[in-house]
This record gives C-alpha cells, sequence and structure tokens, in this order.
C-alpha cells in the first residue's frame, strides 16, 4: 500500500512562511517558530502529557497532545476572519482519559471495522481484540488512540511516533508510526502519516476528529452543506461491516455529488441509512490512487465557514456523530448531543483485509506507507 513517489509530501516551503506564535503564558515552552508545548496532565500509569499548540500567522491555531496523537482544539477564520474552535474535545486530559467515541484521536492499527475481528495473511489467521459488538473497531481494546506518542519538533511541524510491538491488540509485526502535523499559512491542517513494519501486517490510520463548522457544542451539524466526491458508497450490515457490494450513490440519501445539506436526508426511508442511524458509511473517493485529491467540501451556512478535505486515501467515512447522546460534557461545558459534529474520517474502506477485491490495506515487512490528508479552511470563499 506506498503511496510514495506518488505524492507530494513536502512542506511547501512552510518553514520560512509560518510566523511565531507568541508565547502567551510563562508556563509554557517556546518551541520551534509557530510551536508551542505544556504539560496537559499525566496517565494513570503516571506517563505526562504534552499539549502542543501549532499557529500561523493569520489566527489559525490547532492543539494536539501526545496521548493519541490527538486533535484537541482547531481554531480556524470564518468568512469575516472571525475564530471559532471547530472540533469537539475536552479542556482536560482526564476528560479524554476517560470513555469517549474517539474524540479527535488517531485510530490505529487499524481503524474502523474488521469482521468478527479476524483476518488472513500470508495464509496465517489472526485474531484480533473485538470491541464492538462481534467485531474490531478503531484498533481494539487498546489503540493507538489510548497510547502516549512520542514527539519531535521538526521545524514549524510536530512529529509523533508510537511503536506497537508485534502482537498488540492481536495484529501482526513490530509497527513504526509516525504521524506528522503541520498547519501552513494557507490555513490548512495537514496530516500525514508514515509506517513500517518488521512482519507483514495490515494497517488503516486516520483522524478521527468530530466537526462543527459553525464551532464546537453550537448544535447540531444538520444545516452544514456537504459535497462528496464520490460515485459509490459501500454499504453495511447490520454490524456496520461492509457487504462488499459497491453501490452507485444515484437516486439514495447517499448521493452528494452536488452540495447538499447533511439532515435534508439523514432520516430517510432507506435502508442503509436506518442500519446507520443516519450517515455512518465509507465512500468510494473517485479518482483515488493519484496523489493528493480533493474528497470532501464543507460549508456551514450561518457563519461561512469551509472546510476541504484532501486526501491520499481511496474512502472516506462520513460519520454524523448518530452515537452521540448528550452524556458527554465537552470543552467550555458545552454537552455533545446526538449529531453535535460529524467525522471525516479519510481511509481504506472498512474490513478491507477480509476483503481481496477493496484497495489493499496490507503493509510489507520492511515497505514504508505514506498517506496525507489535508483540512484546509479558506479564510475567504475562493481563497
Ligand atoms: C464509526 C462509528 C462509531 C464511531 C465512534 C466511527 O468511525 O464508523 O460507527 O460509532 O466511529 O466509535
Amino acid at each position: 500500500m506506498s503511496w510514495s513517489g506518488k505524492l507530494v509530501l513536502a512542506a511547501c516551503g512552510l518553514a520560512a512562511s509560518i510566523a511565531c506564535a507568541p508565547n502567551h503564558a510563562s508556563r509554557n515552552e517556546v518551541s520551534a517558530p509557530g510551536l508551542k508545548k505544556q504539560l496537559f496532565g499525566r496517565t494513570a500509569a503516571g506517563e505526562s502529557v504534552d499539549l502542543y499548540t501549532l499557529a500561523n500567522s493569520h489566527g489559525m491555531e490547532v492543539g494536539v497532545m501526545t496521548y493519541g496523537a490527538t486533535v484537541t482544539s482547531l481554531k480556524v477564520p470564518d468568512a469575516k476572519g472571525n475564530i471559532a474552535d471547530v472540533v469537539l474535545g475536552f479542556d482536560t486530559l482526564e476528560g479524554y482519559l476517560g470513555a469517549h467515541p474517539y474524540l479527535g484521536v488517531v485510530v490505529g492499527r487499524y481503524g474502523n471495522r474488521i469482521a468478527k475481528g479476524r483476518f488472513s495473511l500470508g495464509g496465517v489467521e489472526y485474531r484480533l481484540a473485538v470491541n464492538n459488538g462481534a467485531n474490531a473497531l478503531h484498533g481494539g481494546l487498546k489503540g493507538f488512540d489510548k497510547q502516549v506518542w512520542r514527539a519531535k519538533e521538526a521545524g514549524p511541524s510536530l512529529e509523533l511516533t508510537y511503536v506497537s510491538k508485534d502482537g498488540e491488540e492481536g495484529y501482526p509485526g513490530t509497527l513504526t508510526a509516525t504521524v506528522t502535523y503541520t498547519v501552513t499559512e494557507r490555513n490548512e491542517l495537514r496530516i500525514e502519516y508514515s509506517a513500517v513494519t518488521d512482519k507483514d501486517t495490515v494497517l488503516n490510520l486516520t483522524n478521527h476528529s468530530y466537526f462543527n463548522l459553525g464551532g464546537q457544542g453550537e448544535g447540531d451539524i444538520l444545516s452544514h452543506i456537504v459535497t462528496i466526491n464520490a460515485d459509490r458508497f459501500t454499504p453495511v450490515d447490520s454490524g456496520l461491516i461492509p457487504t462488499g457490494e459497491l453501490r452507485s450513490v444515484q437516486g439514495t440519501a447517499f448521493d452528494f455529488r452536488k452540495p447538499t445539506a447533511i439532515g435534508e436526508r439523514i432520516d430517510a426511508a432507506e435502508e442503509q441509512i436506518k442500519l446507520g442511524r443516519g450517515y455512518d458509511h465509507n465512500y468510494v473517493l473517485n479518482g483515488a490512487g493519484g496523489g493528493l485529491a480533493l474528497a470532501v467540501t464543507v460549508t456551514e451556512p450561518k457563519s461561512g465557514r469551509v472546510m476541504l478535505v484532501s486526501t491520499t486515501e481511496p474512502g472516506v467515512q462520513f460519520y454524523t456523530a448518530n452515537f452521540l447522546d448528550g452524556t458527554l460534557k465537552g470543552k467550555g461545558g458545552k454537552v455533545y448531543q446526538r449529531r453535535y459534529g460529524f467525522c471525516t474520517e479519510t481511509q481504506h474502506f472498512p474490513d478491507s483485509p477480509n476483503r481481496p477485491d477493496f484497495p489493499s490495506a496490507a503493509l510489507k515487512a520492511g515497505a514504508r506507507h505514506q498517506s496525507a490528508t489535508v483540512f484546509k479552511f479558506p479564510a475567504a470563499p475562493g481563497s
């Protein structure tokens, strides 16, 4: 699954163009230009967790912590330049250490579901930790989202590395995964993933941020206007495992080829909508495999805030937070109700290890996996 050679992952001269973020509080350490670091807290095992802030000179600011390589905040301008935090999360590490549905984290080793937590590779059957009914979801009981990643400042970028041991959660091979976060002067959050393994394995890394472009906690996302560059999606069974079919979106509630409000058909009387309790489906992106390509565009009509998602991945899970239920209290005391966020999880298709006809999520021993996703927030329409 190596995309190397196809990608232009260079940081486009960012070092020169990223401005110095002001050092607001004296307890904050000044790091590389645009990077700030502070202690966020400690895990139950006593490991320290740092919170980094990446910023540009337009006021865009992204918080990333070393626990779960998690995006904790994403402050971006709207059409008039007003800044809001557009991702759900918690004010403290304790919030993230408690049970929550993967807010802002990097999921791995295999994001999304693997049927019955089983797959075969090279003639060997592997059994994974099962944590979602009969299936494995987002890497198992203690996935990459619940690990403390090692941080390295690389110019204006933050590099986070986690070494997952052979057999962890049932996966073969010791895998070294690195996620690099960069905030550019073009109001982009670039996320670059790279990994190597010492034994053939499977891999699906993505970021699980819940967005609300009207501001986190400020109501549901039903009025957001979405375009997805996909003619097909992967329908699922009652356990949200793909049936194997690549179904046309034509004439269904899944057709987002033209800008459409999320709420327009989210409760349509269609079997797939009922199974997902809304949108919780993988889209087959058009023209994947040729490098970074625009996958999703989202506009929030009230603020005018826009997000463009480009990726090298072949799929995107469009999830409308159907399982949020008002029991989580997030940043600023905001209560997260059903459909208060949406996720665009760029990815290989769910259950790919059991679907030889899907793009392969296998990573060979000694090969390097590379992928990238860019979230862009144009300051003004068209910029
Ligand atoms: C899955 C949902 C799940 C959510 C939180 C999404 O990626 O597709 O089914 O509820 O993550 O775990």
